[in-house]
């Protein structure tokens, strides 16, 4: 946490006020890291797929949605208060005595509900009530028949979302793993309804991939199913990809069989016809729903837990955060060797070169040493140093964050040897 405010990575929002609880704010790192999440989970779910879609739906929405969805109703949590200092818990998560005070007298649970609830223009009565989404699934339900005609997918197929979502949490903890307003990252897969196990079993695996792929250690993540009594309202059967996180094993992820819960709940509440018809063999069925859904703002905070390193260099203690190359917020840093002014024109030249195709960032100040350590610990990838004898040799020092190890290139090569580290030559 504290490397996060002194890089600038995640910042207390409203921290010259004293702070808002439970709200932060991204910072030039954070951002950066935080777009690097999202994009690569977009570029594994759409973009290289052909049998997915994305949407961006509207934050507010009216009641309805919310009493079909079944929101309204369920999506509570209990509370209870303590009777001696008035703090209130989640009686789910409370194992003994009041965290603040110490007593054991607390009021009866009762369901709270997390939707965060709003009045739509300037008469704050009934007819305005708004709800900012608790997830941003719905908007992919209540569209389902508008990119069913406007793309001409047929199940299986699947309507991704990225995007903020608001819950009112009784105890929002845990830096950015559990907050109020975060982002999510979700995807509902609509199958034929005898496909749905095994469309279940396959987006398990293939999200468990993606944290590997990025570099998140197996040791620290398993799959865990839900037991009956964790269910969600809607779900039949759900198993959460989990982080080992310093306060033991959390969930990053859940991946629900929905089943046709939210469509025919939207079709029975609207009348629309929410539905698959198959006119090659004239079969008509409501499709039923596999949902991967991740929160990208916890997940970038448990990639940064993973790539935390503290290590040795020539003798002297360094941290490092050994980040993938996707996820950083600068893949590459260029460094000028001195502030002289006879190697910023070429130090420029490389930035320019470089700047299309990586986040670059460009830094003068301090000794070389320094500055190495200092993009260390932000997980930097690569530095290229413009030296004296650059200007004579046209070649830069390419330096590799893990090893250590520097080589000797070629500015015209230096595009292609980076692309190549990155693998995307
Ligand atoms: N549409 C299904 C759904 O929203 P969820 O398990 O309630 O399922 C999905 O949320 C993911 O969103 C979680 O696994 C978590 O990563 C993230 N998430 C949920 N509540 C959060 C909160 N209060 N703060 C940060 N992330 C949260």
């Amino acid at each position: 946490m504290s490397l996060c405010k002194r890089r600038g990575f995640i910042f207390q929002s409203a921290e010259i006020y004293g702070g808002f609880r439970s709200t932060y704010d991204y910072g030039p790192l954070g951002v950066n890291m935080l777009r690097n999440v999202k994009d690569a989970w977009w570029r594994s779910t759409v973009q290289l797929r052909d049998d997915v879609v994305g949407l961006d739906a509207a934050i507010l929405s009216p009641p309805a949605v919310w009493e079909a969805s079944g929101h309204l109703a369920n999506f509570t949590d209990p509370l209870v208060d303590c009777r001696s200092c008035h703090s209130r818990w989640r009686a789910d998560k409370l194992t003994g005595p009041c965290p603040t005070c110490g007593s054991t007298d607390f009021t009866e649970a009762r369901e709270f509900n997390l939707m965060f609830k709003t009045h739509a223009g300037p008469v704050e009565d009934e007819g305005a009530v708004a709800y900012l989404r608790p997830e941003t699934a719905q908007g992919m339900f209540i569209n389902f028949a508008n990119v069913l005609q406007t793309t001409r997918k047929r199940p299986p197929f699947g309507i991704a979302q990225v995007g903020k979502s608001f819950r009112n949490e009784i105890t929002p903890q845990n830096f950015v793993f559990r907050t109020r307003e975060f982002e999510q990252m979700e995807m509902e897969f609509f199958v034929p309804p005898g496909e749905s196990s095994t469309w279940h079993e396959y987006w398990i695996g293939e999200r468990y991939r993606w944290y590997v792929e990025l570099g998140m250690p197996e040791d620290r993540l398993r799959v865990r199913p839900h037991g009956p009594e964790e269910l969600s309202h809607y779900s039949s059967a759900t198993s959460d990809v989990e982080f080992l996180f310093p306060w033991g094993w959390d969930e990053l992820e859940g991946i629900a069989n929905r089943t046709d819960y939210d469509l025919r709940q939207h079709a029975a509440a609207s009348g629309a016809r929410l539905e698959y018809f198959d006119q090659g063999t004239g079969e008509r069925y409501v499709p039923h729903v596999i949902e991967p859904a991740a929160g990208a703002t916890r997940t970038m905070m448990a990639f940064l837990l993973a790539a935390y390193d503290e290590d040795e260099v020539g003798g002297e203690a360094r941290t490092v955060l050994r980040l993938h190359h996707r996820l950083a917020p600068y893949q590459v840093a260029v460094l000028p060797l001195s502030k002289k002014e006879t190697l910023e024109p070429m130090a420029r030249e490389v930035l320019g070169l470089l700047q299309p195709h990586f986040m670059c960032d460009y830094d003068t100040t301090q000794s070389i040493g320094r500055r190495y350590r200092r993009f260390d610990e932000i997980g930097t990838p690569w530095c290229v140093t413009v030296d004296f004898q650059s200007l004579e040799d046209r070649a830069v020092t390419v330096r590799d964050r893990d090893s250590t190890e520097q080589v000797r290139v070629p500015v015209d090569g230096l595009l292609a040897e980076l692309r190549s580290r990155a693998g995307t030559a």
